[in-house]
């Protein structure tokens, strides 16, 4: 093997890397890594000496660990071994692939049920059955049966669309490859490609013995570089499982409850775990789960936690899910590992919003599987809660599978020396001050769009998935043609190839930006001209606007001019009726509404705003996707008193699903007022303002149920 491309020259170490020089060297490296790795795999022909290439996943796995928040989807990490995903053709799920909101403790699980019971509004006396599941630790899929036959699989992906891995699904074993028994015509069921320890064992010990530079670091990560090969016949080689546990799409009902669908589901034919267990209730499901933690060990398997999930099918459908996890169902995480290391130093980092996030310098340590050199802090009040300091022994932990966090400070071993924590005034990106609101977690940077980090950060996040969803503009690209000088502000993206023509260094005769490449990505900036509306006030980076947020914002105003105007009045006057409407938003409260004011009331931003919407060709009004043509969608609705048919948040969640503002409190906008029994003053109002008042049964008829 001989070495052809010159290593890591000028390489910084890494406790001397901003998370700038860190983005851009792990996005190097992830590259590098994979063009080896496709040398290897693909034409078995290596490009590198093994002690380089190991040199270089050292340091792409160290920077991870430092910046955990850094790390790339296309990270070489989580790609141990496979070849990279532009094989695979894309597959959309007929029904989404959800995820599971985490509880950590016995109280989050009680907390959970009670949500269930709330929003179906159970009487005291009523159980709630739950299914008690292992969590396997692997990777979810999804396989597609029609007529019974096997004929499609694909992996989670974003959850609506994923990759086609069908032809490595039909090499594993426990896959039925033709159901028996009377089956639905279309059948789609969803589970978990994992790999028993002692096949993992077993498997890196024969790399081992093979001289193979590649040992996969634990079973889930073996797991999925094996499914994703582009060579079926390298998963064929490999020791792969398969557990089934939920359903996707299905032609005709199957089954009532949960607890039936999976017995049915190992009638056909699939491997469904067998310690499963039917709950009576939460106790019941908390012991089972104390139970298998005690266990854990001692299963051929890793798990990581135990699902819960609502056995009766049709309590799942009116629960439903919020934003990407059913309600129905919740994850309950067996505590992270913890281990004591030296904190070095208390470092600061500057986000998008300008949010000044303190983290630790460590002394590298293994902790669940991974070297980690930094953690999280949060942000000064913890550090000053948990009284941590430079020079201190503390313990970490891993939480939810990646951060590293600092859970407490082993006070006995304190150097005399150490000092308490004193935050900067200063930011360390732009030197601009940086101040701690009264009452508030957080101290941010004053510079706004003069601090090169926020950006950055900003333009990153403009560019990002859920946003303008810019392809080729990812962080590795942002942060060169920031750096360059072509793009400041997320209007200059849309700028950029009219300059381009008159450069005199054109991107495409910069390295790693060919021809081919510049145009795809001008290509998919101009598809972008046109823009929901609710994607482009995602995209504004306004701190507490998320993705549910931003649709709830194009939900009510509609247009982008009705928004802007009604944004600018409510953060002129916080008490006028712009404001008070911005605040009967349901879900948007006075913190998320003054963010939004104060965004407003810059006049960067403003001129940003204006700047970007001038360079698009259009902004697309909301238009309620749910259901268009509902009766109520795009009214604004209040409910009031109690209801007998469901609870108040049901009531709420199926309005929204209609494509229904519900609002907080009633004014002339109101469309309806739903009144409950014992309704008070919002019915009182609602009559003095003449809005049309339903009772819950005529709402009830009015949305067709
Ligand atoms: S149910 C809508 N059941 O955990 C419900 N998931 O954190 C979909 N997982 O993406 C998931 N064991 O990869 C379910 N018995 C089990 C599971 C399980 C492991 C994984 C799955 C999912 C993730 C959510």
């Amino acid at each position: 093997m001989k070495t052809t491309a010159p290593l890591m020259t000028n390489q910084i170490d890494i406790d001397q890397l901003t998370p700038l020089e860190a983005a851009v060297e792990l996005a190097r490296l992830a590259e590098e890594i994979a063009r080896h790795d496709r040398a290897y795999y693909q034409s078995d022909a290596p490009s590198i000496s093994d002690a380089d290439y190991d040199a270089l996943r050292q340091r792409n796995a160290a920077i991870e660990a430092a910046f955990p928040e850094l790390v790339r989807a296309d990270s070489p990490t989580r790609r141990v071994g496979a070849t990279p995903a532009e094989g695979f053709g894309k597959i959309r799920h007929a029904r989404p692939m959800l995820s599971l909101d985490n509880a950590f403790t016995d109280a989050d699980v009680e907390e959970f049920a009670g949500r269930v019971r709330r929003f179906l509004g159970l009487a005291d006396g009523e159980t709630v059955a739950l299914v008690a599941e292992p969590k396997i630790d692997g990777l979810s899929i999804s396989l597609r049966y029609e007529k019974g036959r096997f004929v499609q699989g694909a992996t989670r992906g974003d959850g609506t669309e994923g990759e086609d891995v069908t032809a490595n699904l039909r090499t594993i074993n426990d896959l039925p490859r033709q159901l028996s028994g009377p089956v639905p015509d279309v059948l789609e069921v969803r589970g978990e490609v994992y790999m028993l320890r002692a096949d993992f064992l077993a498997m890196n010990e024969a790399r081992k013995t093979q001289g193979d530079k590649t040992l996969f670091a634990n079973p889930r990560n073996a797991a999925a570089g094996s499914l994703r090969q582009l060579d079926p016949d390298i998963t064929a080689s490999r020791p792969l499982s398969l557990f089934c546990y939920a359903l996707g799409e299905v032609s005709e009902p199957i089954a009532d409850t949960h607890w039936d669908f999976l017995a049915r589901l190992r009638s056909w034919g699939f491997k469904v775990n067998d310690r499963v267990r039917l709950c009576g209730g939460v106790d019941d499901a908390l012991a089972f789960y104390h139970a298998i933690g005690e266990e854990r060990a001692l299963l051929p398997y890793d798990i990581d936690g135990v699902v819960y999930k609502v056995n009766r099918f049709d309590w799942q459908e009116r629960l439903g899910q919020v934003s990407r996890s059913p309600r129905w169902a919740t994850a309950h995480k067996f505590p992270a590992e913890q281990v004591q290391t030296l904190l070095h130093e208390i470092a600061i980092s500057v986000g998008r919003t300008g949010a000044l996030t303190p983290y630790a310098i460590l002394e590298p340590v293994t902790v669940g599987g991974v070297v980690v050199s930094r953690a999280t802090l949060h942000n000064e009040d913890e550090i000053v809660r948990k009284d941590i300091r430079a020079g201190d022994t503390v313990i970490i932990q891993r939480a939810g599978d990646v951060i590293p966090q600092i859970v407490a400070v082993v006070e006995a071993k304190r150097p005399a020396e150490a000092r308490p924590f004193v935050p900067p005034e200063i930011c360390p990106v732009c030197g601009s001050h940086a101040v701690k609101p009264e009452g508030e977690a957080i101290r941010r940077c004053t510079g706004g769009l003069t601090c090169d980090a926020q950006r950055v950060e900003r333009l990153i996040h403009f560019a990002s998935r859920g946003a303008f969803d810019i392809e080729g503009l990812g962080e590795k690209n942002v942060e060169f043609l920031f750096r360059t000088g072509r793009i400041r502000g997320p209007a200059d993206i849309f700028r950029l190839e009219g300059q381009e023509e008159q450069s005199l260094l054109p991107l495409r005769t910069q390295p790693g930006w060919g021809a081919k490449s510049t145009q795809k990505l001008f290509e998919a900036i101009r598809a972008r001209r046109v823009i929901s509306l609710e994607r482009f006030i995602l995209a504004l980076g306004i701190r507490q606007v998320g993705e549910a947020t931003a649709r709830l914002l194009a939900r009510h105003y509609l247009s982008l001019d009705a928004w802007r105007d009604a944004m600018l009045a409510a953060a002129q006057n916080r008490e006028g009726d712009a404001w008070l409407q911005l605040t009967a938003i349901d879900q948007i409260g006075p913190a998320v509404a003054t963010d939004i004011a104060d965004f407003f009331l810059e006049e960067h931003n403003r001129q940003a705003v204006a700047d970007l919407a001038r360079q698009l060709e259009r902004i697309e009004d909301f238009v309620p996707t749910a259901k268009a043509a509902s009766p109520v969608s795009g009214k604004t609705v209040v409910f009031t008193g109690t209801l007998t048919g469901m609870s108040r948040d049901e009531a709420k969640a199926r309005a929204q699903e209609l494509g229904a503002k519900v609002a907080g409190s009633v004014s002339a906008k109101t469309d309806y007022v739903v009144a409950g029994q014992d309704a008070g003053s919002k019915l009182t109002k609602a009559r003095d303002l003449g809005v049309a008042i339903l009772s819950e049964e005529e709402w009830l008829s009015l949305i067709g149920r």
